[in-house]
């Protein structure tokens, strides 16, 4: 039986066919991209390298896995193109959506044009009806890691309204169960775990910043997966304004992923000659997750920003001193640290304009006489002078109205234009996308980096943006304020060579690959409390490799939660990231003052390991025990910290496996100080945990294990291996 619709449609007149197919390797991953005559690319293969295949293979991978035309479909067979289309019979969420005046909702795009190389290919659509032109680009990266996103541009006379394009990848069905992460304010990055049904599982973030429930990752998987084993697709929305991710799965069986940006009502509306390009998706399969999460670590140590420079042991003042700006008492804590290995020091909020609390002066980026009536320079001068580098916190997207730049500009709040949102935090959202307002960030920013030669800015971002329209017109502007927002970055960076700015949106709301591009570190959480930094880190970890991961050692009781926890488990926390400490260390002992230096000293000789080895997890059976390595990409040497974040119901840990290094090399094993102390229960102690240590294969380490001693809960040790 013939079927009309299955028959390669003709290209418009004037352009030529192009085909494709394209297979993109790297990293041991696959990404085949095939096409039905001219109609939409489609990704017929993600995941595991298939291997050489030429077009031929390709064409028969194609035909062995097409499907049929079943009783009471359309007659011909479901194409899930990269922006899905129901002109091609697939009935699921479409990738555009749109109209102009209330016609050209649906399209059928044509290939015009395929530009391909051997790490990315893109495709030149039209659909000269809807008046309508579609690019889809596609990269992978040496570690495997794939990326696409698409282009429309309205070819037609007169406006067209977008309301989404997305991009789609397909997933193979053994898919079954899908992990995502959520959150709020201190406690971010907490996963949930559900089996893939039919239907759309779609998570949206509409609060105008990537947000603390962002799933970070949008993983489906082989139901059962960890992070060694089973299959994993992954994706990541690398944006920083509305987001939206969905898990889609159909009647006839297909799966997918898709992603993009969510446009508010009215938010993107395109003049003619005008288009719109979605954010970067990214997609990284893994066999388990510690595999799929590699891929984007090696992406982004890839890139020529990301910081080499050892990252520096960093004092931050918040939890300290809060809004209490007392030159004596910041020198003194700018002293103790500096006598403890500190390398950078960090000045937080309450040091400009009114801003004395969390009520007034947000917008006034001015040094305020009241505060520092001799301005920041004795506190400076003093931090250089120990050898350490001077940090400033900022919030450049916020105003307050209560501060002399709402007073001057009212017509600046991203506000509808005859009243103002719901204040949050006491404070309202400055529209970036004035270029005034623009334009007085980078000054005011800049000349303060200039005058005190700051090497670092903690760029945070304190609420949720809601109503967040453009005055005077009063139309949608999370997209353009998000653009703002990294071209504001990018001009600060591009003036100051070598500076750092770190992303901080109250704590972990600001974590995304978008921001990532123009920021050194994240700020995980406002929660320091180490127990939570744990699940926080092991969530982030997904995404962010550790080196880019703000990790602080708080006071003894944590301020958000009330715990006490051991120097040891505080700092072995925050040892799998960019340490740093938020403390008033001029309260700590000298007892708690030695220890710390211990960690620190331990942190400055581990940390070029730490910052470019392997992250890996065990997946070991009892949920109290949390086995967390980084391994040497050489496999020469690993350190591993077992975290007991639970009582446990048995009596002791059992036998713990070290995944990641190599199989046939073998290892000496030993206790690691100062996380060698194993603070525990009565008990005997354990043969091999002594400064010899054990020696061992990589193979018997990662099949058979070791014995780590049993620790009280909230405590951890560590282990270093090194290869014999
Ligand atoms: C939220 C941040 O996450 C904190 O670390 C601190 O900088 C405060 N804002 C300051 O207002």
């Amino acid at each position: 039986m013939v079927i009309d619709a299955l028959a390669p449609q003709p290209a418009p007149a004037g352009t030529s066919p192009a085909h494709g197919p394209v297979h993109l390797r790297a990293g041991g991953v696959s990404l085949v991209i095939t096409q039905t005559g001219t109609r939409m690319p489609r990704i017929v293969h993600w995941g595991a390298d298939l291997g050489e295949l030429d077009d031929a293979a390709i064409a028969e991978l194609d035909r062995a896995r097409t499907g049929q035309v079943m009783t009471n479909q359309p007659d011909m067979v479901v194409e899930l193109g990269v922006v899905p289309e129901h002109s091609s019979a697939w009935a699921g969420t479409p990738g555009l959506a749109g109209h102009r005046g209330g016609r050209d909702f649906t399209s059928r795009f044509t290939v015009v044009g395929l530009d391909a190389g051997d790490d990315h290919a893109s495709w030149q659509m039209t659909d000269p009806d809807a008046g309508l032109g579609l690019d889809y680009t596609v990269q992978i990266f040496a570690g495997g890691l794939v990326r696409h996103r698409a282009t429309v541009r309205n070819t037609g006379s007169t406006d067209f309204d977008l309301a989404d394009l997305l991009v789609a990848t397909p997933v193979p069905a053994e898919a079954g169960e899908i992990l995502h992460l959520t959150g709020r304010h201190l406690r971010e990055r907490s996963p949930q775990r559900h089996e893939f049904t039919r239907g759309t599982h779609l998570r949206e973030g509409r609060r105008g910043r990537t947000g603390m429930e962002t799933p970070l990752v949008h993983v489906v998987g082989v139901p059962g997966f960890g992070f060694r084993r089973g299959e994993v697709w992954g994706q990541h929305v690398a944006w920083s304004g509305n987001w939206r991710t969905l898990a889609e799965r159909d009647a006839e069986g297909v799966s997918l992923l898709a992603g993009g940006e969510l446009l508010l009502s009215g938010e993107i509306r395109l003049a003619p000659g005008e288009e719109y390009t979605t954010p970067w998706v990214y997609l990284s399969y893994g066999e388990g997750l510690d595999q799929m999460a590699d891929r984007f670590h090696a992406y982004l140590r890839s890139r020529p920003q990301h910081p080499t420079r050892p990252r520096p042991v960093t004092m931050n003042v918040w939890e300290a001193v809060y809004f209490d700006h007392q030159l004596d008492r910041l020198l003194e804590i700018a002293e103790v640290a500096a006598a403890n290995g500190v390398e950078r020091y960090v000045l937080d909020d309450g040091w400009f304009g009114s801003r004395r609390n969390d009520h007034a002066g947000l917008g006034d980026w001015q040094v305020s006489p009241d505060a520092w009536p001799d301005g920041l320079g004795p506190l400076v001068e003093r931090v250089k002078e120990l050898g350490m580098e001077f940090g400033l916190w900022v919030e450049p997207e916020m105003m307050q109205q209560d501060s002399e730049l709402a007073r001057r500009h009212p017509d600046w709040f991203l506000a509808p234009p005859h009243r103002l949102p719901i204040e949050s935090r006491r404070q309202q959202v400055l529209d970036l996308a004035h270029p005034e307002a623009s334009e007085y960030l980078f000054e005011a920013i800049s000349a303060l980096v200039g005058e005190y030669g700051i090497a670092y800015l903690k760029w945070d971002h304190n609420r949720d943006l809601v109503e967040p329209a453009h005055r005077p017109s009063g139309r949608a502007g999370i997209h353009e304020q998000t653009l703002a927002t990294y071209a504001l970055m990018d001009r600060l960076k591009a003036a100051h060579p070598g500076l750092e700015i770190e992303s901080c949106s109250s704590g972990g709301a600001r974590v995304d690959l978008g921001v990532l591009e123009r920021t050194d570190r994240i700020w995980g959480s406002d929660c320091i409390d180490a127990l939570e930094r744990q699940q926080i880190q092991r969530g982030t970890a997904m995404l962010v490799p550790p080196e880019l991961v703000g990790s602080h050692v708080g006071s003894d009781v944590a301020h958000t939660t009330g715990r006490r926890h051991s120097i040891g488990f505080r700092a072995g926390t925050a040892l799998f990231g960019h340490f740093g400490i938020e403390w008033d260390l001029t309260k700590a002992s000298p007892a708690e003052l030695a220890e710390l230096g211990e960690w620190i000293a331990l942190y400055k000789q581990l940390r070029p390991l730490l910052h470019t080895g392997r992250v890996v997890h065990g997946d070991h059976p009892d949920p109290a025990v949390w086995v967390t390595g980084i391994v040497a990409q050489d496999g020469s040497r690993a350190v591993y910290q077992m975290a007991q974040v639970a009582t446990s119901v048995q009596t002791q840990v059992g036998v713990v496996r070290l995944p990641g290094l190599d199989d046939d090399a073998r290892y000496r094993v030993r206790p690691l100080a100062p996380g060698d102390i194993a603070p525990g229960p009565w008990h005997t102690p354990l043969p091999w945990w002594a400064p010899e240590g054990v020696e061992l294969s990589g193979r018997a380490l990662r099949i058979a294990g070791l014995r780590t001693p049993t620790i009280y809960p909230d405590r951890l040790v560590l282990l270093e291996v090194e290869r014999v």
